[in-house]
This record gives C-alpha cells, sequence and structure tokens, in this order.
C-alpha cells in the first residue's frame, strides 16, 4: 500500500524531508477534517485519488494517471526536443506529469489521438504487436490509391496487417483532419501494428501521397470531435485495456523485437518517429 509520504512527494515534487516536516507540524490533512501526522500513513489504493489540505490549500494525491490528447500537427512525440514543441510539453500541469510517457509516437505532421500512461505494463499491453490494438487513421492523399495485391509489402518487406481501407466521404472526416490544398481524396485506414511511418508507407506503395494524417481511433478509443487540437482529458486505461489478452504466437513474430523496443523506449531525445 503506498504510503502518505511517498504519495506527497511524488505528486506534488516534495523531498520525503519536507513531507515528513510537513505531517509532523500538522500541515497536512484532509479537507475539514484531522491532520494527518503519521508520514508512513499507509493509503488504501481504494481511496485514491484523495484530496489532501497542505498549509490550506487542496491537492488532489494519485497513484496513477491516464490521458487522452489531442496530438496537434508540428510537435514531436518525445519528451525532450532540441528543434520543436513537443507533445509532452503540452501536458505540463498534469497530475504525475514527470511520470507519463506516451503509447507510441505519432509523426510532426500527424495530429490525433495519443494516449500516456504513468503505467509500465500498461503502456506495453497497449503498444506491444501481440496486443494486436488496431488503429484508425483518416488521411487527406494526393492521388488515387489502389487496393492493396495480394502479399502487399512496403520496400523494406514489412507486410502491414491492414484491417480496413475504404474512401472517406468529406463530411465523415474528423475535424483534426488536416485537409491541405492538393488533397485530392480521403481515405481511412485501420491497421494492427505500427512501423516507422508506416500509414505514409503503406499509401505511397499504393500509389499516393500522405498530405494530411489524423489517427482518430486506437483500440476502443475513439478521439471526441470536441477535444480541440492540443488539448487533453484524463481516463481510465486501467478498464479499457487492463483485461486484453495476446493473440497467440505465430506469424508476424518476426517484426515483434524491434517494435516491443520502441513501445518500451523512453522518449527521450529527439527522434521523430512513427506509431507504435
Ligand atoms: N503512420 C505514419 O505514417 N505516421 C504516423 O504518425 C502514424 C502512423
Amino acid at each position: 500500500m503506498p504510503r502518505l509520504d511517498l504519495l506527497i512527494a511524488h505528486n506534488l515534487g516534495y523531498s520525503r524531508g519536507i513531507v515528513t516536516r510537513l505531517c509532523r507540524q500538522g500541515r497536512v490533512g484532509t479537507p475539514g477534517g484531522p491532520s494527518l501526522r503519521d508520514p508512513g500513513l499507509q493509503i488504501a489504493p481504494a481511496s485514491l485519488p484523495m484530496v489532501v489540505d497542505i498549509d490550506d490549500v487542496l491537492h488532489t494525491l494519485y497513484l496513477r494517471y491516464h490521458l487522452l490528447q489531442h496530438k496537434p500537427v508540428g510537435v514531436v512525440t518525445a519528451l525532450r526536443d532540441d528543434r520543436h514543441r513537443t507533445a509532452y510539453d503540452l501536458l505540463k500541469g498534469a497530475p504525475l506529469y514527470k511520470d507519463l510517457r506516451a503509447a507510441g509516437r505519432l509523426d510532426l505532421e500527424t495530429s490525433g489521438l495519443l494516449l500516456w500512461t504513468t503505467e509500465g505494463p500498461l503502456l506495453h499491453r497497449m503498444t506491444h504487436p501481440r496486443y494486436a490494438v488496431p488503429r484508425v487513421y483518416q488521411a487527406a492523399l494526393r492521388g488515387a490509391w489502389q487496393t492493396p495485391p495480394p502479399g502487399f509489402a512496403l520496400e523494406d518487406g514489412h507486410v502491414p496487417e491492414i484491417t480496413e481501407l475504404t474512401p472517406l466521404a468529406r463530411e465523415q472526416a474528423h475535424p483534426g483532419l488536416d485537409v491541405p490544398t492538393g488533397t485530392t481524396t480521403l481515405a481511412s485506414i485501420t491497421i494492427v501494428g505500427g512501423k516507422f511511418h508506416e500509414v505514409r508507407r503503406i499509401f505511397a506503395g499504393l500509389g499516393s501521397e500522405v498530405l494530411g494524417l489524423c489517427r482518430v481511433a486506437y483500440g476502443p478509443l475513439v478521439l471526441p470531435t470536441t477535444l480541440a487540437a492540443g488539448q487533453y482529458q484524463e481516463l481510465d486505461l486501467h478498464s479499457v485495456f487492463a483485461g486484453m489478452h495476446p493473440r497467440p504466437r505465430g506469424a508476424g513474430d518476426a517484426d515483434e523485437a524491434d517494435e516491443a523496443d520502441e513501445a518500451d523506449e523512453d522518449l527521450e531525445g529527439t527522434r521523430e518517429g512513427a506509431d507504435a
């Protein structure tokens, strides 16, 4: 069970020494309730998030935190970057900010649904190929695409798992999809897995060029049309992904090692990456 002092230190970025002093001085309490003078007090996970009052300011303490972000075009999926703003910068002030990690990446020029969590094992489930989470993208294209021929493979030999590819009517386009001048057609594509620039490379292989790309769904989660680019909302990813089961080992295993590495990778650094 988490201890009160560790929870406060973790959530508010205080040192444990300071938290111990605050508790012992009677400056930490429940709102309108008694002081919590024992820094080692065990907090039942079921009672989290909980609100504490520290020097008459209310703070919510979380054990874990998850959120769904509408990543805008022009920010990189990284924790730090020398040249661009990052999707992480846009989360400043979120609970447990320091521990949030993205489930995969979207390109600099891709917008859409990006999930973040403080929980490593959950992140693994959400991104590892064996869990086969489908991702739905809407694309603004220059040029018509052809139906993938049997055995369709990308230029590096990777065989994409495309579960749906359909034309998209303008009125079905998500408000988050950028439709630049030069767009001749729109499409919706669902893929399982997420190699580097996979959707862009798929359309290139089918004879068209991606001018705008937006991820509109990840597993059962859909990017709300009311969530503006750059905004995020809290959600319980546990209830969505914790009960998922991996598919049996078999076809596609050859691709797993590098994708799993990518999924587990800390997003430090400057790489402008693809989805995972
Ligand atoms: N595929 C791409 O090509 N880019 C993305 O950002 C995500 C998937």
